[in-house]
């Protein structure tokens, strides 16, 4: 399988819970980060990966998603009335003319798994991204980049992994790997939320992957596995049988924004580094510690 990476899923059909009641008529991944929202930064990295499908697999009150990569015609005549030319860029260059988006409905909240296999009749025979927006990645270049570039050298599945404390396995998949010749870490076993006296390792998957296309093959005949839920972390262990699954430590930081804290700690470091915020920020924290 040598194809190139074209296509990236954005599981956003969850009911983000965790942040009610921001989220009860809202998507988690439009609370926004400074001034873009979640999938925005979602976004950009796929696309700074080489990325040129979005297939973003949606639920009810997600419109505002479809919205906001989405023409705002109103929006965008009044800015021009008003000769407010860098908001009417803002508003117009969120997503480059070279990239489009799919949206397809995940109609019950049966798991990521099922939301990945949703994406099937878009993404057919080639290999594929997966990014959960909810983990927020800072680096340059950027986590999915990373994979890509990996990718290009292995042709096979990858996982973006982050060594993560004991006590937080039962909140991820869990890998287990083995260090190739070649310096690669091949995933030698993966479990999804293994309880913390059990679990295999502390390398957990982050919010990023690259699959082959047999992961379909695998996912339509997963069984309800953690929480009642079709798994992705399944699929893989059921793909592993049949392919390679490597292992890639991810450069940068990582923001849960699944967690109120992980957003808020998000919240503050991209305000810290925003050209608008930088400065009057950091003097605001400075003249206030806790
Ligand atoms: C999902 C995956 C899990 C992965 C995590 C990364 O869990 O099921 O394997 O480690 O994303 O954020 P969720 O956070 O959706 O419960």
């Amino acid at each position: 399988m040598t194809q190139k990476i074209k296509k990236a899923i954005f599981p956003v059909a969850g009911m983000g819970t965790r942040f009610l009641p921001a989220t009860k008529a809202s998507p988690k991944e439009m609370l926004p980060i400074v001034d873009k929202p979640l999938i925005q930064y979602a976004v950009e990295e796929a696309v700074a990966a080489g990325i040129t499908e979005l297939v973003f697999i949606t639920g009810r009150n997600k419109r505002s998603i479809e919205d906001h990569f989405d023409k705002a015609y109103e929006l965008e005549t009044e800015l021009e009335m008003r000769n407010k030319h860098k908001l009417l860029q803002l508003a117009q260059d969120i997503l480059p003319p070279h990239v489009s988006c799919l949206y397809i409905r995940q109609a019950e909240a049966l798991g990521l798994g099922h939301a990945v296999l949703c994406a099937q009749p878009a993404v057919g025979n080639e290999p594929f991204a997966v990014i959960l927006a909810d983990d927020l990645m800072d680096s340059e270049p950027g986590a999915l980049a990373q994979m890509v570039k990996l990718y290009e050298q292995q042709h096979t599945s990858i996982l973006g992994v982050e060594n993560v404390p004991r006590e937080a396995t039962g909140s991820y998949g869990i890998v287990e790997t083995a260090l190739q010749d070649n310096g690669v870490q091949r995933v030698s076993s993966i479990v999804e939320k293994p309880h913390p006296d059990v679990a295999p390792s502390t390398l957990a998957v982050v919010g990023r992957y690259i699959l082959t296309p047999r992961i379909f093959d695998k996912l339509k005949t997963v069984q309800p596995g953690a929480g009642g839920e079709i798994q992705l972390t399944d699929g893989i262990a059921a793909l592993m049988k049949d392919e390679s699954v490597l292992a890639l430590p991810l450069e940068g930081t990582r923001y849960d924004c699944g967690s109120k804290l992980g957003y808020l700690k998000a919240t503050v470091n991209f305000g810290l580094k925003h050209p608008e915020t930088r400065q009057e920020f950091s003097a605001f924290l400075a003249e206030n510690p806790l």
